[in-house]
């Protein structure tokens, strides 16, 4: 027998699909299309190869100043933390330790990845209130707390690529867990009895 409901749903369906090949986009008659500049605002991840990154630039000594207004007061005015706030300086060669320590300096594999964050999620009452200029010199300072730079450096969309984070060879794939890498049973499985 011929069965509307499913002709008509099925017809429908394949509208849907072919819909993206139609020249008009499909439009629920809500909202409004992002413009690139919206687009832009959102898409702020910055890669490891500075894909990116900001035109601008900054100096540890004018992220100092910046720090230890909108940072210190719960990273400590070094990096060692105030309370239980993350500690952002130190913990060299302590991750295979019993007490591992994460830091800026112990733990994160690319300098561009600490700008990032700190631009997208810093400070923690306030993110992206920073300027492109006033992360760079703070994340300089950051990099200066850790021995990272010296006391002069300018850190810019240019010199950040020079600097060699001291875990960066800490990352590696693929997982070498032996629970990542099983191939996925599909058939005579062990079914959980006896286990
Ligand atoms: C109100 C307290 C507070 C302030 C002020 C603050 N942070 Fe944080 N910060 C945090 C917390 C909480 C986290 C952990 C967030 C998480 O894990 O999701 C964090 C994490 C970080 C981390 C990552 C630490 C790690 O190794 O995982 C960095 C780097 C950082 N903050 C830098 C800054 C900088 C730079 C400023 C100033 C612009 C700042 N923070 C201001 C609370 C704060």
């Amino acid at each position: 027998m011929f069965n509307s409901a499913k002709f008509i749903g099925g017809f429908l369906g394949s509208l849907l699909l072919v819909s993206p090949l139609l020249a008009e986009p499909l439009q629920h008659k809500l909202g409004r299309i992002a413009t690139d500049k919206e687009i832009a605002g959102w898409d702020i991840s910055i890669g490891p190869d500075g894909s990116n990154l900001p035109e601008a630039r900054g100096t540890v000594l004018q992220g100092e100043k910046l720090y230890q207004t909108k940072c210190a007061y719960c990273h400590g005015e070094f990096g060692e933390a105030v309370g239980r706030w993350p500690v952002l300086m130190g913990g060299e060669e302590s991750l295979a330790t019993m007490e591992p320590v994460k830091t800026v300096g112990s733990y994160w594999p690319y300098a561009t990845s600490v700008f990032s964050y700190i631009r997208r999620a810093m400070p923690f009452y306030n993110p992206q209130s920073l300027s492109d200029e006033e992360t760079y010199a703070i994340t300089a300072y950051v990099f200066y707390l850790n021995d990272l730079v010296d006391e002069e450096f300018e850190l810019n969309n240019e010199s950040i690529m020079e600097i060699e984070m001291p875990n960066s060879a800490g990352f590696y794939g693929p997982d070498p867990r032996p629970d990542v890498q099983n191939v996925a049973c599909m058939k005579n499985c062990v079914t959980g009895q006896g286990l």
